[in-house]
């Protein structure tokens, strides 16, 4: 596997594959690798000619200082990880390579509420960051295909309009979401959990379970206020919210006229650690 710290060395090598055309498939992370980014690679694989993966903590996505001081890095094992399991090339560039005397270009899209709701609201300028990354790593890379995960459920929806709004030439590939046995989704931020953490996280996915089955019997409303308390009964946990909304727009729901287009998403403090999740309903 090759591996560069520059946009200048990752370009000039894929340059040099140019004459063969090979489809190349891109897995963007933050690292602290786990077996759903692994999956995404062994995804990326099956489909492409090169798969290129890129470790780099965005630091202009995180509203909340303390989570990117605090956000678990390990690049050694990232890098044998990436090795062991087949990656073509990895990119982990410095914070100065990526944005030079600390400037970056500003993506300014209109997103409705995609961007507003949720993780918009209680991550201000959170998705502006992460479209200035994304968009600048496939402007290095050039793939055909990019791999993202369902668990950052508006990240994708997101991405996927900043393709659609700027004609992008690349495929985003939702891929489903990878959990532990317990049901937890599987998360670089998973680490930092206490063991007595760890034991009780599954609660999250349980009461995410639980709303898929009681589904339209129940009012959204009255679901929703339901799924808050369930998950709060152990006073470890604390909502930030837990929202019913359309699949695309991410608009949240009111009654279930929606039936086959929706998800349940919540963000949740397990201790000072905030974990995401969601399940598509009536699928
Ligand atoms: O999902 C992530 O790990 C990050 O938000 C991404 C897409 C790599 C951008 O920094």
């Amino acid at each position: 596997m090759k591996e560069f710290c520059t946009a200048k060395e990752a370009k000039q090598w894929l340059k040099s594959y140019q004459k063969k055309k090979p489809k190349i498939g891109f897995v963007p992370t933050m690292g602290a690798l786990h077996v759903g980014h692994l999956r995404l690679i062994s995804q990326s694989k099956a489909e492409n000619d090169i798969t290129v993966c890129s470790v780099f903590v965005n630091p202009i996505q995180f509203n909340n200082p303390d989570d990117l001081t605090k956000y678990p890095r390990n690049l050694s094992l990232d890098a044998r990880l990436l090795r062991n399991n087949g990656c073509d090339m990895l990119f982990c560039p410095s914070v100065e390579e990526m944005y030079p005397n600390g400037k970056h270009e500003n993506i300014e899209l209109e997103f409705g509420l995609l961007d507003k709701v949720m993780e918009g609201k209680f991550r201000p300028g959170h998705f502006k960051g992460v479209l200035i990354v994304v968009k600048k790593l496939f402007d290095i890379i050039r793939p055909d295909n990019a791999y993202f995960g369902k668990k950052d459920y508006q990240q994708l929806m997101v991405i996927k309009h900043m393709k659609e709004s700027l004609g992008l030439p690349v495929n985003i590939i939702a891929c489903e979401t990878v959990r532990e046995d317990d049901g937890l989704a599987m998360s670089s931020r998973n680490l930092r959990l206490t063991i007595g953490e760890r034991q009780v996280a599954r609660r999250i996915f349980e009461v995410l379970c639980k709303v898929r089955e009681k589904g339209t019997k129940t009012p959204v409303w009255e679901l929703r206020e339901w799924a808050i308390k369930k998950i709060q009964e152990d006073s470890r946990f604390r909502v930030e919210y837990f929202e019913i909304a359309d699949r695309e727009t991410l608009m949240p729901v009111e009654s279930w006229g929606h039936r086959n287009q929706v998800v349940a998403l919540t963000a949740v403090f397990l201790g000072d650690v905030r974990l995401i999740d969601n399940v598509e309903l009536f699928s």
